[in-house]
Formats: C-alpha cells, sequence, structure tokens
C-alpha cells in the first residue's frame, strides 16, 4: 500500500473516468466532490475528464449545469470558482440505456473524443454507481465494444460498487460474469469504509507502534468490539433495504473489513496482495456457525417506532416503501470466534443497527485483567480493566483507558482516558471518504479494494445466518425501539459471557465531554 506521504508519485494518473448511473445520488453527494478535493490538493492529473452515462434526459450541457447547482450543497469546503471552471470543461455526458449497445458506441466515441481533448493517454476507468443488476450487462458491453482492452499501456479498470452479490452464490457468479471480460487486476470492488482515515490507520497504528503490538494477541486481550451504529433509519432506501437487512448491507462488507483490520497478521509488505492475503486469512480462520450458533450466537432486531435526537420518529415497517408486516432486520449482533494461533479462544463481538440511540462507529479492545488482583484490601471491589477504543466515526481518534488513583486519603481507583483525536492533531480534512479510493484507482494500487476471494470467504461466514434466518423468520419484529441500544438479546449475548458492550452512554461521560473534562474524569467514572 502506498501511504500518502511515503508515495513516490501521489498524483493521479492522466484518464478519463466514466460513470454509470451519473445521475444518480453518489455522483453529486459523493464523487464530484471528491475530485475537487483531490484537484485542489494537486492530487488529480490535470490530463482528466468525466463521462457521465445515464439514462436519464441530460446533455453535456445540462448535466455541467445540474452539478454547478448541485455541488456546493454537498462540498465540505467552498469550490474555488477557477477550479469549478477548469473542473466542468473536462465533464461530458452520454444519454443512453445501460443494456443497449448503440448506447456504447456513443460512450466509445464521446470517451475516445475527451481523450484526445484532455490527453489522457488511452486511459480510463468506469464506475458503476448503478443497481447491482447492471453489473454483469454493463461490463459485458463494455468487452463487446473492446472498452475494457488494456494494450500498448493503456489501462482499463472498472470499480464496483457494493452490494457485491446477496448471497454466496451471486456472489461467485458476479465474479465469475466480470472475469469473462475482465482481469482480477482490472477489478476494484470498493467499500467505503476503507476509504475511512481511521480504518487505514488501524494498520498504522498497529503495525508502526512497538507497545503495542505485544499485546495485540490472546494472552493480554479479553474480547474484542466491533460497532457500526447509526441513528438515520432507512431514510428513502426502503425499497433497496427491504431486499437487503443489516445482515447483508453490513456485516460481509463494512464490518468484515474492520474485522480483518484489527485481527490480520502483519504482512511482509504493503504490497497490495501481501495485506489481501493477511485480510483474506482472517475471513478464513472464522469458525463456521452451525444451525445452533446460529440460534445462540446472532442476534437479529427491527426497531419500532422511538425517539432519537429528540424526535419522535416511526418504526421501520411505517417507512416509504417497507412492507406492514415485514420481516426485514435493521439491527444485527453476533459473536464469532477466529481458529488462529492469535485470536484462539478471544471472542468477536460484532453489531451494526439503524435508529439506534448514537452514531457511533468503533472497534473496542478490551484487555484481560491483571494476574493479581494487588488492592483486594481496600474499598476497590472491582477493578476495571484497560480498554483501547479506535473511534472511526464521528469522531476520529484513538482512547486508551487505564486504572488511576483517585487523589484523596482513601484508596479509590477510577478509570482514566488518554485521548488521541485527530481533528485536534491533523485539524479537519475536507475529505469525503472517496479521495483515497479513486485516486488509488488512479494509479492503479488495489491494497483497499476487496479481491473476489475475499469477497467470497465474506459471503461463506454469512450464509449458514442468511439460512437459518430465512428457515426461521422472527417473530417478535420490531423488537426495539427507536433511539434504544437494540434488542435486549444483544446485551443478554455479552451478558452469558460476563461481557457488556462498550456504549459511550455507559461510561456516563461522552467522550466529546472526557478531553474537555478530563481532570475529573476519574471521579466521574471512578468506581470504589
Ligand atoms: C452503506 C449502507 O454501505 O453504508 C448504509 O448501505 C449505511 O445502509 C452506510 O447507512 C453507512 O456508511 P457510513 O459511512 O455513514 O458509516
Amino acid at each position: 500500500m502506498s501511504l500518502n506521504h511515503l508515495d513516490p508519485n501521489p498524483v493521479g494518473a492522466p484518464c478519463v473516468m466514466v460513470i454509470f448511473g451519473a445521475s444518480g445520488d453518489l455522483t453529486k453527494r459523493k464523487l464530484i466532490p471528491a475530485l475537487c478535493n483531490l484537484a485542489s490538493d494537486g492530487l488529480l492529473s490535470k490530463q482528466f475528464a468525466i463521462v457521465g452515462f445515464a439514462a436519464n434526459d441530460y446533455t453535456t450541457e445540462t448535466f455541467r449545469k445540474m452539478l454547478t447547482d448541485e455541488i456546493p450543497k454537498y462540498s465540505s469546503s467552498p469550490i474555488d470558482q477557477k477550479l469549478w471552471n477548469w473542473f466542468t470543461e473536462r465533464i461530458y455526458y452520454v444519454k443512453g440505456d445501460f443494456n443497449d449497445p448503440h448506447a456504447y458506441q456513443l460512450l466509445k466515441e464521446q470517451i475516445e473524443e475527451a481523450d484526445k481533448r484532455h490527453n489522457t493517454l488511452g486511459n480510463k476507468f468506469f464506475y458503476l454507481a448503478v443497481a447491482p443488476r447492471f453489473f454483469s450487462p454493463i461490463v459485458k458491453r463494455l468487452g463487446e465494444v473492446g472498452l475494457t482492452k488494456e494494450e500498448e499501456g493503456h489501462w482499463a479498470r472498472v470499480i464496483v460498487e457494493k452490494p457485491f452479490g446477496h448471497d454466496l452464490e451471486s456472489a461467485k457468479q458476479l465474479n465469475q460474469d466480470l472475469k469473462q471480460v475482465l482481469t482480477e487486476n482490472q477489478i476494484y470492488r470498493i467499500d467505503h469504509y476503507l476509504g475511512k482515515e481511521t480504518v487505514q490507520n488501524l494498520m498504522v497504528f498497529r503495525f508502526s507502534n512497538n507497545i503495542i503490538e505485544p499485546l495485540w494477541n490472546r494472552n493480554y486481550v479479553d474480547h474484542v468490539q466491533i460497532t457500526a451504529a447509526e441513528t438515520v433509519g432507512v431514510e428513502h432506501r426502503g425499497g433497496f433495504y427491504e431486499t437487503a437487512g443489516a445482515l447483508r448491507d453490513m456485516v460481509p462488507n463494512h464490518l468484515f473489513q474492520l474485522l480483518t483490520m484489527t485481527a490480520m497478521e502483519p504482512p511482509i509488505s504493503f504490497d497490495a496482495d501481501e495485506v489481501r492475503n493477511k485480510q483474506a486469512e482472517v475471513l478464513h480462520a472464522i469458525q463456521p456457525f452451525g444451525p445452533e450458533e446460529v440460534l445462540t450466537c446472532m442476534v437479529r432486531g427491527q426497531y419500532g417506532e422511538g425517539t432519537v435526537d429528540n424526535q419522535r420518529v416511526v418504526g421501520y415497517r411505517s417507512e416509504p416503501d417497507v412492507a406492514r408486516d415485514s420481516n426485514t432486520e435493521t439491527f444485527v449482533a453476533l459473536k464469532l470466534q477466529i481458529d488462529n494461533w492469535r485470536w484462539a479462544g478471544v471472542p468477536f463481538y460484532l453489531r451494526t443497527g439503524k435508529r439506534l440511540a448514537q452514531r457511533e462507529t468503533e472497534v473496542v479492545i478490551q484487555f484481560r485483567r491483571t494476574p493479581f488482583v494487588l488492592f483486594r484490601n481496600t474499598s476497590v471491589r472491582n477493578l476495571e480493566t484497560n480498554r483501547l477504543v479506535v473511534h472511526i466515526q464521528p469522531d476520529e481518534g484513538i482512547s486508551l483507558s487505564f486504572g488511576a488513583k483517585v487523589p484523596g486519603s482513601i484508596m479509590k481507583l477510577g478509570l482514566v482516558n488518554m485521548d488521541f483525536d485527530y481533528a485536534t492533531y491533523f485539524g479537519t480534512e475536507h475529505s469525503t471518504g472517496y479521495e483515497r479510493l479513486l485516486r488509488d484507482c488512479m494509479v492503479g494500487d488495489p491494497t483497499l479494494f476487496q479481491r473476489a476471494d475475499m469477497v467470497e470467504a465474506g459471503w461463506s461466514v454469512i450464509q449458514p445466518i442468511l439460512d437459518v434466518w430465512h428457515a426461521l423468520p422472527p417473530r417478535d419484529f420490531p423488537n426495539y425501539a427507536a433511539g434504544s441500544w437494540g434488542p435486549h438479546e444483544a446485551t443478554e449475548l455479552l451478558e452469558r459471557d460476563g461481557r457488556e458492550w462498550h456504549n459511550a452512554g455507559n461510561e456516563g461521560l461522552g467522550r466529546r465531554n472526557r478531553a474537555a473534562d478530563g481532570a475529573k474524569t476519574a471521579d466521574r467514572v471512578g468506581i470504589a
């Protein structure tokens, strides 16, 4: 992997970016703002052009106008007018149906014209921001018109958005379809979680700090928790979500990315395949779930009405495009074991859900107790253990909690925190999370993209759960109130093991307050 500051050539190579589904949300919300950020940071080649392709009735001119009106709403920082003028001059639009061979001829002509005008050296990549049913047909048609050919040093790549399949079989089929036309090196399966700064930092944190890695194993770690909690509901995506559910939508992709980054062995280099081999090994080492484990180690839930951020909100079944008797899960919690030397016996608890109490994505490493309780004759009844939390969002940072004596004449212990906050140290970045991934595709670095075998390994873990859940529909949905931390079974999943979820609320003091209130922390969260 080319870590930015070490990269000898950080600027993306000359190319044309073709966006399938260009009239959709992703283009204006993420892709164009990300490209503008790259351009303003000097990381986008001057030899660059964009061709939008979709069925909507735009021309190049009206498409440019639409983006000019819309982008300021979504860009994280004001866009320099000169830069935007430069940018719009290289945006083109082709109207066409994804299944119409003639439209691909028009697309090809437009790409060639843009290539000549902006000297993009024949390089191109196709971003498939479309419904998954179009992935295979689009790639097939691109192949038919010769747009996927790589010759005379020109490259052609395809970025595929999630969901990559809806189960193991469909993921295998999709891989097979794509490989009829493309080589694995041309396929960039994107997972936007890997564009998040703290996710990438997990590797740097682990492998560049000698005090961390020796502790990162079964000898010191009691268990690991990975949470991706959202306060939003399904928003306007009810139709899609009904066919997906929380398990498919978040676990084999985003949560497994966090899991593999956390649990992988050190790679021998940051070469793309070295890193991805180590991630794949983790997925292969996950103990397979039999029907019994699915019943005991998995929890599913669906939100009913409730209060989120002081607002009353409707239950999932009352959301637009959702069946009134829907059994789609909006919450999932699971416990898994990784059968390898490093992690044997250390449970990993994963959970994700919509309409939860707080937006928080984090990885929690809960360390074991000290081997000998020296304080048993003091008033300290219950010693807390060290906890390391990697905060992915909304705040990015790392905190380490440890025991300290609360000042005073009696022995009173408290848990205090050392906080590293990205924004405080490095300032806030105007990032959408897509900058890094787009640039990596332009320079041909696939480290942060999923390989075919990783996708299939992820689905292999999930498939038995899908099967059992399909055979045994839930009887108690909705089973958690919007604004809570999910169904009580999720709490019990950990309680049975004598553990509890790390909810920011547990500590009685939010992380943001802690930074300001550091000195008093020991008292507030202390145990006596
Ligand atoms: C998407 C899911 O992939 O990730 C959404 O389809 C989810 O349902 C989103 O809300 C979460 O992304 P982020 O970056 O907001 O955590």
